[in-house]
C-alpha cells in the first residue's frame, strides 16, 4: 500500500541554521591572517594543544577575549549576533527581553589528518562555526540524531532514505559558511583528509542582556 503522507505529521524538530557568504572577502582575509598569527604566537594555546593531543591549534583554552583583542573577530561577532537573533526567532524562543549573546569564541586550525571527536557544547543555548578556510576535498561536519540513545531496536534505514531521516547528517561548509545549532546537538569533524589547513571560528551563545 502506498503511504499517504498527509496522514503523517512531524514533531520535535532538530533545526540547523545555515547561511553562506556571511562575511566580506576582506573580513575573511583578516580572520585568516589573525588565525594563522594566533596559531604561531599563542604559546599558551600551543602548549595546551600539545598537552591534550589536539591536532593543530585551538585558542579554546587559552584566549577568551578575541573580539576585544583583534578587530576582525569583533566584526565577525557582530555578524554572528544578527544570525543568532534570527535563529532564536525561528526557534520561537520567548527571550523575555533578553537576546542571544556571544559567550565565547575561539579559533580552530586543523591540519591534514586532524579531527574533532563527537561532542556537545555545555553551558550555552546556541553554538556554531564560521568557516574561514576550507581546503579542496575537506570533510563535512557531522550531526548526530539526538534520539540515538533510544534507538536500541530501531531497524536500520534504507540507503536511499532522505537526509532528514538519517541518524548522521553530514554538512559541507564552504568558505564564508556559517552554521548554528542548539548546543545540545552532538557533532563531530571526521579526519581532514584534504591537504591544507581547515580554519574555523567556533562560538557559544547564551541568553543575556548585552
Ligand atoms: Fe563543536
Amino acid at each position: 500500500m502506498a503511504v499517504d503522507m498527509s496522514k503523517i505529521q512531524s514533531f520535535f524538530p532538530t533545526q540547523i541554521y545555515r547561511a553562506d557568504k556571511v562575511a566580506s572577502a576582506k573580513l575573511n582575509r583578516e580572520l585568516e591572517q589573525a588565525s594563522l598569527m594566533l596559531a604561531q604566537d599563542d604559546g599558551a594555546g600551543i602548549k595546551w594543544c600539545e598537552k591534550h593531543g589536539y591536532p593543530g591549534y585551538t585558542s579554546y583554552a587559552s584566549l577568551n577575549d578575541l573580539p576585544w583583542r583583534i578587530p576582525a573577530f569583533k566584526a565577525l561577532e557582530k555578524v554572528l549576533d544578527r544570525h543568532a537573533a534570527a535563529f532564536a526567532k525561528a526557534l520561537h524562543w520567548d527571550l523575555r527581553g533578553g537576546k542571544p549573546v556571544c559567550d565565547s569564541l575561539w579559533v580552530n586550525v586543523l591540519p591534514e589528518g586532524g579531527s574533532h571527536t563527537s561532542h556537545i557544547h555545555t553551558n550555552s543555548v546556541l553554538s556554531g562555526t564560521y568557516y574561514v578556510a576550507v581546503p579542496e576535498g575537506a570533510g563535512p561536519i557531522v550531526y548526530e540524531d539526538p534520539r540515538h540513545a533510544m534507538m536500541m531496536a530501531a531497524p536500520p534505514l534504507k540507503a536511499n532514505a532522505p537526509l532528514s531521516h538519517k541518524a548522521h547528517v553530514p554538512l559541507r561548509p564552504a568558505v564564508g559558511s556559517l552554521l548554528f545549532w542548539e548546543s545540545w546537538l552532538r557533532h563531530e569533524v571526521p579526519v581532514n583528509r584534504a591537504e591544507g589547513l581547515r580554519i574555523s571560528v567556533s562560538f557559544n551563545y547564551v541568553i543575556g542582556e548585552k
